[in-house]
């Protein structure tokens, strides 16, 4: 979503906002902009579209020892530059660049105007820069008491909503204040120079030394030192951790995108996953973050898995394998819709939130309801020290690496690779046996060299991806475990390729979508062996019946009659537990080639942000 660098130190203010501007790019943006103070004055530059405008218009002048610099999402007004950040007060004394949503900008706007300050935005930041510089007029020099600091302290109090800021004041060149409330706010300690961001990956650029603030907290930084207090001005003490980010990972090597290269990275994700998390006997997964005990574990009579988008997706799959080789009744629900259902839960149950970016503000705000509750909340996350990271009581790190696509690929497939390592765990604390643990493990270490076998295909699906890329409807059709694939497979396809798809289980067709299937409608059907097989087939029939075309992902076991299908990707035969994986490679394949058939832009699909930090 929106991102904040702010520089405080050596006079290359402007030059480090670039970069770390830069970075943040795969999160989503509509413009961009900076203020750096230059001569006794804040001077500010905004354009709209990529962070290239915003470096052009900056030109060589790259100085500046003080800078605060974002990039915007809008929520609050048009995209124009006047609605970019960094907004100034009417007085021209404050600068702020801010991520989040305050909700009462309306009554702080009239109570402003009623004192003199003016609006040139129809955002809801300007609000606060002209509180900030209001509260910054009134106060007192008092000995002892830093005027700006208490300024922006006292301004906080009066905001409802989330915010992640980072402001300067044209009387205080040596301070850079940031403050954080729901929306991540991160410290980056330098040496002669501190920085301020709202994701560690623009940092890194300058150092591995940081600090994660928490909500309502305020850094004050100066170029040598920071102090961290909070909103009502208590003390407090600082953690600083060491980052541990390998640069070359953010960066896009031989491969074309960032979608791409995460699609070829998976068989490496999947080993990273699942290194060094199974017992000695190779009969069971070890998990060193969950911090309950097997007998703490034994208690547990219901899990409730929380997450938004593809992490919800990847809940589903977790539903059915615990369900099935834990037995252990589960519970997905959106996260944005617990937060407010004050759903009944029983004692027992343990939450449990899938995030990639562990910042997701639902489902932040829905474990944090869990935890008030007072259920034991653990998460699967892909990054270290995120919001979500640190506020579950234990959890599972995907070390997928970053994903810098805005659509989801190896995230996706490592979250459920873990859920199916925790249906495991948790089976071999009930019923499932020595026997079908060790199968399992075995599976699982098949895994990453089966998915190389599938992305060998990538040319077979490019080809059938030309095919099909006119086409302005899909559907995405699967049953049991290949239910969330097919509801998976119809967001990716949509949120890169804005063809309308939709998933559904095959044999709910019948009940409603059947009225979708034409000639212009194709359907890709995602089959495995078993039981359900014919069913399936059956579900095929239909939709050729009706002159739909289908394109069929299959197990190598299945049966197909040539007749009925159009077009077949294969997947090795495997252990229904890693089937799902297996399946999500070639529907990410084929999304990612229309896409591109489409001359779409695969890592920044219009309106998507990579992480969504507002309601
Ligand atoms: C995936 O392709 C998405 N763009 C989106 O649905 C994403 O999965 C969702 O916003 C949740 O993000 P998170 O995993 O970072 O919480």
């Amino acid at each position: 979503m929106c991102g904040i660098v702010g520089y405080i130190g050596k006079d290359r203010a402007a030059s480090v906002m670039l970069d770390g501007l830069k970075r943040l790019e795969y999160r989503g943006y509509d413009s961009s902009g900076m203020a750096t103070y230059r001569d006794g004055a804040l001077q500010s530059i905004r354009r709209t579209g990529r962070v290239a405008e915003l470096e052009s218009a900056v030109g060589e002048d790259l100085g500046g020892e003080l800078g605060i610099s974002h990039t915007r999402w809008a929520t609050h007004g048009d995209v124009t530059e006047a609605n970019a950040h960094p907004h100034t007060s009417s007085d021209d004394t404050i600068a702020i660049v801010h991520n989040g949503v305050i909700e009462n900008h309306l009554g702080m706007k009239n109570f402003l105007t009623g004192k003199g300050y003016t609006f040139k935005s129809d955002t809801d930041t300007e609000a606060l820069a002209n509180l900030i510089a209001y509260h910054y007029a009134k106060e007192p020099e008092t000995k002892g008491k830093n005027r700006f600091l208490e300024s922006v302290r006292k301004s906080l109090t009066h905001v409802e909503g989330t915010f992640g800021i980072a402001v300067i004041c044209k009387d205080n060149p040596d301070e850079l204040i940031g403050a954080r409330r729901g929306s991540p706010l991160i410290v980056g300690l330098g040496k002669g120079e501190n920085l301020l961001a709202s994701d560690v990956s623009a940092l890194t650029h300058c150092t591995t030394n940081v600090v994660y603030l928490n909500d309502n907290e305020v850094v004050h930084l100066r170029p040598d030192d920071f102090n961290i207090t909070t909103i009502t001005s208590a003390n407090v003490e600082a953690v600083i951790q060491q980052v541990d980010w390998d640069t070359s990972a953010a960066e896009l090597g031989d491969y074309t995108s960032f979608m791409e290269k995460e699609i070829f990275e998976q068989p490496a994700s999947l080993e990273n996953g699942m290194r060094g998390r199974f017992s000695d006997d190779g009969s069971t997964a070890l998990f060193g973050g969950l911090n309950l005990s097997p007998q703490e574990l034994l208690g547990v009579d219901r899990i409730l898995f929380l997450a938004c988008g593809t992490a919800w997706h990847a809940c589903l799959v977790a539903e059915y394998l615990i369900e099935r080789f834990a037995r252990i009744p589960v519970e997905v629900e959106y996260a944005s819709e617990f937060r407010y259902r004050n759903a009944p839960l029983d004692k027992n149950t343990l939450v449990f939130a899938i995030s990639q970016s562990g910042e997701t503000i639902d489902t932040l705000a829905a474990l944090r309801e869990a935890k008030r509750k007072g259920f034991r909340t653990l998460a699967i996350n892909n990054s270290v020290g995120s919001t979500i990271a640190r506020e579950t009581d234990g959890g599972i790190y995907q070390h997928a690496g970053p994903e810098i696509g805005v659509a989801s690929t190896k995230a996706f497939t490592s979250q459920i690779m873990l859920c199916a390592m925790v249906a495991l765990y948790l089976g071999r604390l009930r019923d499932l046996s020595f026997t079908d643990g060790t199968k399992i493990v075995k599976a699982l270490k098949a895994l990453p060299d089966q998915v190389r076998e599938v992305l060998k295909q990538n040319e077979k699906i490019e080809a059938i991806a030309k095919k099909y890329a006119h086409y302005e409807d899909c559907l995405f059709l699967g049953r049991q475990l290949m239910f969330p694939i097919a509801l998976e497979g119809a967001l990716k396809l949509k949120e890169i390729s804005y063809i309308h798809a939709e998933g559904y289980p095959a044999a709910e067709m019948k009940h409603g979508p059947i009225a979708l299937i034409s000639k212009d409608c194709p359907s890709v059907f995602l089959t495995t062996s078993g039981e359900i097989f014919k069913k399936s087939l059956a579900n095929i029939q239909e939709v050729k019946a009706r002159k739909g075309a289908v394109i069929c992902v299959a197990s190598a076991d299945c049966e197909l009659p040539d007749d009925l299908i159009d077009e077949v990707i294969r997947v090795p035969e495997c252990h229904e537990i890693v089937q799902p994986i297996l399946m999500s490679i070639p529907v990410q394949l084929l999304s990612y080639h229309i896409a591109l058939q489409r001359g779409c832009d695969v890592d920044k699909p219009r309106n998507l942000a990579k992480s969504v930090t507002v309601e």
